[in-house]
C-alpha cells in the first residue's frame, strides 16, 4: 500500500495499531500469551487443588489427569459440567464434585482461558493402577473404539472423541461403567455422550473393560 494515498482517518488507525503493537512488544506479551497466563492463575487457584499443579490428577480425590487434554475437549467437558449435561446424575458422586468447580468460572472467557492453559500442560501418563487386564483380548474389543478414538488412541476432534492414551486408567474404567449404567451420556442434550454410551455397552463385563484399557496402555508406550 502506498502511504501517499492513505487518508487522515486511515492514518490514525494505522498509528493506533502501531502503538498497540509497540505496547505488546514492550511488555513482552502478545494477547494470545496473556490469555494463557491468566488461565494459569485460574487453574492454580480453582483446579490444581484436585487435579494437581501439573494436571497430573490426584487419585484419592478421584480427580483424573487432565494435563495435555486437547483444548476443545477440556472446554467441552467444563461446559458440560457447568451446564448440567454431566455431573448431575444422582449416582455421579465424582461428577457432582467437579460440577461446582466448573461453576466457579464466571464466564465463557474464563472457561476458554483455563481450557487453553490445561492444553499447554504436558500429558502426564499416570502409572497404571488396574490389574489383571489382558491386552491381547483387549485389542479385539478396541477394534470398535478405534473408529472414533483412533487406532493410536489419540482421539478425533471432528468426532468429538477424546484421546484415551495418557489418561488415568481407573478414571477411564469409571467412565466406561458410567456410560454403561446411564450415569454419564444419558442427559438429553449430551449428544456426544449419547454416541459413546452404546459403545461402552459393547464391553460385556468388568474383565472386558480391564482388557480394553490394558490395550490402550500399550498404545501409550508406542
Ligand atoms: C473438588 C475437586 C475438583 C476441582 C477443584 C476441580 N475438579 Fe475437575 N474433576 C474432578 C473430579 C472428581 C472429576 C471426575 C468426574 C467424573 O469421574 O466423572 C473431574 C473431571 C474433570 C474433567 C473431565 C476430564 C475428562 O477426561 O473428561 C475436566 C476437563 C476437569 N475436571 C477440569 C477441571 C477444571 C478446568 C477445574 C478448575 C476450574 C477443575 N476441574 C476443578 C474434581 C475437581
Ligand atoms: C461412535 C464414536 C465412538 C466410539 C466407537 C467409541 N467412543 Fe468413546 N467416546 C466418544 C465420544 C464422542 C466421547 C466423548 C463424550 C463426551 O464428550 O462426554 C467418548 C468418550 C469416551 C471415554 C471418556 C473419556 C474421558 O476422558 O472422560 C472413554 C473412557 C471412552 N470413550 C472409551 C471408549 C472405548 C473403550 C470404546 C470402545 C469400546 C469407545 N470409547 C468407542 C465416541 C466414541
Amino acid at each position: 500500500m502506498k502511504l501517499g494515498i492513505v487518508g487522515t482517518a486511515e492514518r490514525r488507525v494505522l498509528s493506533a495499531a502501531a502503538l498497540l503493537v509497540a505496547a505488546a512488544f514492550s511488555t513482552g506479551c502478545d494477547p494470545a500469551e496473556a490469555r494463557v497466563h491468566s488461565g494459569e492463575t485460574l487453574f492454580l487457584n480453582n483446579c490444581a487443588p484436585c487435579h494437581g499443579a501439573q494436571g497430573e490428577g490426584i487419585a484419592v480425590a478421584k480427580a483424573p489427569a487432565i494435563g495435555g487434554l486437547p483444548e476443545w475437549y477440556a472446554k467441552h467437558q467444563v461446559e458440560g459440567f457447568r451446564d448440567g449435561l454431566r455431573g448431575t446424575h444422582f449416582d455421579d458422586i465424582q461428577g457432582m464434585r467437579m460440577r461446582p468447580m466448573a461453576l466457579t468460572l464466571v464466564s465463557d472467557d474464563e472457561v476458554a482461558k483455563v481450557s487453553a492453559y490445561v492444553a499447554t500442560l504436558p500429558r502426564t501418563n499416570p502409572a497404571a493402577q488396574l490389574q489383571g487386564g489382558n491386552a491381547e483380548a483387549g485389542a479385539g474389543y478396541y477394534g470398535t473404539c478405534a473408529a472414533c478414538h483412533g487406532a493410536d488412541g489419540m482421539g478425533n476432534e471432528a468426532l468429538g472423541a477424546p484421546p484415551l492414551v495418557g489418561a488415568s486408567d481407573w478414571y477411564l474404567r469409571d467412565q466406561l461403567e458410567k456410560f454403561q449404567t446411564g450415569v454419564r451420556g444419558a442427559h438429553p442434550k449430551d449428544s456426544r455422550g449419547a454416541q459413546m454410551a452404546p459403545m461402552a455397552k459393547t464391553l460385556p463385563d468388568g474383565q472386558a473393560i480391564k482388557d480394553v484399557l490394558a490395550h490402550v496402555a500399550t498404545l501409550g508406550k508406542k
